[in-house]
């Protein structure tokens, strides 16, 4: 196992009615004055934004509110939220939704305390210095966003990610009754999507990292029994807390401490969302998984018979992908590129782009871009 430095400041205020009680947790951090983001509308709709601007109403914190954020987040939006925030000088930025709506406020919140331009984060390797508090009411279990490190941002067709603790969440409000209202494919691909956040840690070649590989074990095959019952029922409250923990503990770094992680699938269906962004995150790494398996799996046969055995149950690895390709399929996800309407020549594009930065992506097994094409192509 490998030495590790890990800190994680984030207050997770969980459970039924607790973003009535965000204006009091903000409060006790000295927060006078934010600029609330949201979505598309969904959290308007449902009544998540009344109901915390009456909880910031009540202990005076004042407050500036933009909508608007789409999934697949550009950082032209990001910018113009970045803008309001500095204008207005705003303590902290509160994010209301999930991925896309954390990331946009995690982008502006650190573009507020840099002179140059944010994507200079994502491309010149600049390291964030400070960056304003961010605080969140999390809408949809997924991205994980609401503990982690990292951010994503799409711009000039291309989708990039980058981390630092600077912008780890100050709190997080995690209430699973907030969930009621995803659509059916939204539910799956968030679940989709918290599952690979735990794989592209779990699948190591670091040895010796029983105990963290034993609690991410037991958290992908929690996130695999509940999911379904969330399709079946989106207003199971017990089977959301589940989930949201899952959802929220994936991406906070506790599953890949100690050890090298992969991050080679998120690479490749990063590519794909850049391409076209009207492709969900988690249907693309849906598709993507079991072929990243099939073609890493002779790299490291026992991991990969650990898997098949502790997770799925299975005496083999290609019984477990079936069984995970069955899951998946429960979970009403496609199993093909095309049915994402990706052509051909999309996935030489994808391909090249997903190496051009770095010459090969993953750690599991390194590939090069014409790994990542031979990928693709066998889930066309
Ligand atoms: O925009 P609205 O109207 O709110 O609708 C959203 C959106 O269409 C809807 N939704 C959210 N909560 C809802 C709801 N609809 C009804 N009721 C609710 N309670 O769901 C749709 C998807 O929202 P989005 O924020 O895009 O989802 P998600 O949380 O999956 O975020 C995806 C983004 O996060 C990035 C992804 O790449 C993608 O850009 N990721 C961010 C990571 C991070 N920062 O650590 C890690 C992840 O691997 C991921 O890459
Ligand atoms: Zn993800």
């Amino acid at each position: 196992m490998l030495n590790f430095n890990y800190c994680n400041p984030t207050r997770i205020l969980f459970g039924r009615d607790e973003h009535k009680k965000l204006g009091q947790a903000l409060q006790k951090e000295n927060i006078g004055k934010v600029l609330i983001v949201y979505g598309g509308g969904s959290a308007l709709r449902n009544g998540t934004v009344s109901a915390v601007q009456s909880s910031l109403e009540e202990v005076g914190i004042e407050y500036f509110t933009i909508g608007g954020v789409r999934p697949n987040p550009t950082l032209d939006f990001a910018g113009k939220v970045k803008k309001i925030a500095v204008d207005s000088q705003v303590d902290a930025l509160l994010a209301i939704g999930g991925g896309s709506v954390i990331d946009t406020c995690k982008v502006a919140a650190a573009w507020a305390k840099y002179e140059g331009d944010a994507w200079d984060f994502f491309t010149k390797g600049v390291a964030i210095k400070e960056a304003l508090p961010v605080a969140c009411v999390l809408t949809i279990p997924a991205a994980g966003s609401e503990q982690s490190i990292r951010m994503v941002i799409n711009h000039n067709g291309l989708k990039l990610g980058t981390a630092s603790e600077k912008i780890r969440p100050l709190i997080s409000v995690v209430n699973p009754e907030l969930f009621f209202t995803l659509p059916e494919n939204q539910i799956a691909a968030g679940v989709v999507d918290m599952i690979s956040h735990i794989f592209e840690r779990y699948f190591t070649n670091t040895e010796h990292v029983e105990f963290v590989s034993g609690q991410a074990e037991a958290a992908i095959r929690t996130a695999i029994e509940m999911g379904p019952k969330l399709i079946e029922n989106p207003k199971d409250y017990d089977a959301w807390c589940q989930v949201a923990m899952v959802g929220s503990w994936a991406h906070n770094g506790y599953y890949g401490l100690g050890q090298v992680e992969d991050w080679a699938c998120h690479a490749m269906e990063h590519e794909l969302s850049a391409y076209d962004p009207t492709i969900t995150h988690g249907a693309g790494l849906a598709v993507i998984t079991p072929a990243w398996l099939r073609y890493v799996a002779s790299v490291n046969p026992a991991r990969m018979q650990r898997f098949a055995q502790s997770v799925m149950g299975e005496e083999t690895l290609e019984g477990a992908i079936k069984k995970l390709q069955a899951f998946y399929q429960t979970m009403e996800m496609p199993s093909k590129l095309s049915q994402l309407g990706l052509t051909e020549e999309a996935l030489k594009a994808c391909a090249e782009s997903a190496c051009a930065r770095t010459g090969t992506i993953g750690q599991f097994k390194k590939l090069t871009s014409e790994d990542v094409l031979a990928i693709y192509r066998s889930v066309f």
